[in-house]
């Protein structure tokens, strides 16, 4: 009851701010223009449903109560906000992601900034309630479905823009972790579709990290990771604007690398010669192994051993006790 209301009300949202950005002055002046200065075209701007939020106090508040919306209710979406004893609307001026469930209904929004400023968050995302769970959602997992089904294989960005920017480039078997850590859920969601993912992150300290956060688990999983990290400064949105959808193709193709050997060579390069390090690493990276499965993916584990063993210059039987060690 109470989430059928809620869908109702981010339904409404999303249509309003699409009318807004694409039948009002300011709308196609400020939202629709900062959509084309990012390159994005009205056919992709459409079909993600992007809109636009009126830099007004109480405009959307004003549309929604013409509605009998519920305040309460209104309230739990986050679309508006009580300010000075008054409802108002909480993403003026913004531009706003509509968030897809699986079936394409509305589960909540990202609103966007126009211009960086030290003073507001550059994004405004939905609050958590009864429809909105973020450990269990991926952006773009609407539009990405078919895609990852029919080429086995999903790849996971960062942001909201990554995702658009690539379906443009006629790259559509992407979702976003929306720049939180991935999660068990996340990652049975991916798991429903396809065993292959693909994790295109930044290439900085900070996106490498995150990456990593999600390994074990993924594995456990069942999952087959690999990665390809973007370079330095740039993300997949802006990295595909710079070099073109076809050469962005080839760079992922040639720079798509295994992730447990990715983080053995991460790791090793840190360990260096010290020894204590470099046992702790030994012991880590057998975790990592011991946690596929075995029943499911015997040969997969054995290379795995095969091959972390000769890059770590140890015996490979000893190897596989310690992996043996590991599993419960
Ligand atoms: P980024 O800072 O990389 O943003 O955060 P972006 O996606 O590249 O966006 P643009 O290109 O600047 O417009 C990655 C993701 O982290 C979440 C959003 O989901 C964003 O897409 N994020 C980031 C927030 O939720 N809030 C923030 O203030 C910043
Ligand atoms: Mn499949
Ligand atoms: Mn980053
Ligand atoms: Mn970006
Ligand atoms: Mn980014």
């Amino acid at each position: 009851q109470l989430a059928d209301s809620l869908f109702i009300i981010n339904n409404f949202a999303r249509d309003y701010f699409v009318q807004t950005m694409f039948d009002t002055e300011e709308g196609q002046n400020v939202g629709l223009s900062y959509f084309e200065e990012r390159g994005f075209s009205e056919e992709i701007v459409r079909k993600f449903q992007l809109g636009y939020s009126l830099d007004k106090r109480d405009a959307f508040v004003k549309a929604a109560q013409a509605k009998g919306y519920n305040q309460e209710y209104l309230l739990k979406t986050g679309l508006i906000a009580i300010r000075n004893e008054l409802p108002q609307d909480n993403y003026r001026g913004r531009v706003i992601f509509p968030i897809h469930n699986q079936s394409g209904k509305v589960l909540g929004f990202g609103a966007r900034i126009l211009v960086k400023s030290d003073r507001a968050p550059k994004y405004i995302n939905s609050p958590e309630n009864d429809i909105y769970v973020k450990s269990k959602v991926l952006y773009g997992t609407y539009f990405a479905r078919h895609s990852i089904d029919r080429l086995d294989e999903c790849l996971l960005v960062e942001g909201y823009t990554d995702v658009i920017s690539l379906h443009q480039a006629g790259i559509e078997n992407v979702v976003a972790s929306s720049g939180t850590s991935l999660t068990t859920d996340q990652l049975r969601l991916i798991k429903k579709y396809t065993n292959n993912l693909t994790i295109l992150y930044d290439g900085d300290n900070a996106g490498v990290k995150a990456a990593l956060r999600g390994l074990d688990m993924a594995i456990e999983e069942g999952l087959n990771v690999k990665l390809a990290l973007i370079p330095d400064k740039e993300d997949p949105d802006s990295y595909v604007r710079k070099i073109g959808a076809e050469a962005f193709r080839n760079f992922i193709a040639e720079n798509k690398q295994d992730f447990i050997l990715f983080k053995l060579q991460v790791s090793l390069r840190e360990a260096g010669n010290d020894p204590t390090k470099k046992s702790q690493l030994v012991n880590e990276i057998a975790e990592t192994i011991s946690r596929i499965d075995k029943v499911e993916d015997f040969t997969k584990q054995q290379d795995y051993i095969r091959q972390c063993s000769q890059l770590l210059k140890i015996d490979e039987q000893g190897m596989v006790t310690l992996v043996n060690k590991y599993i419960r």
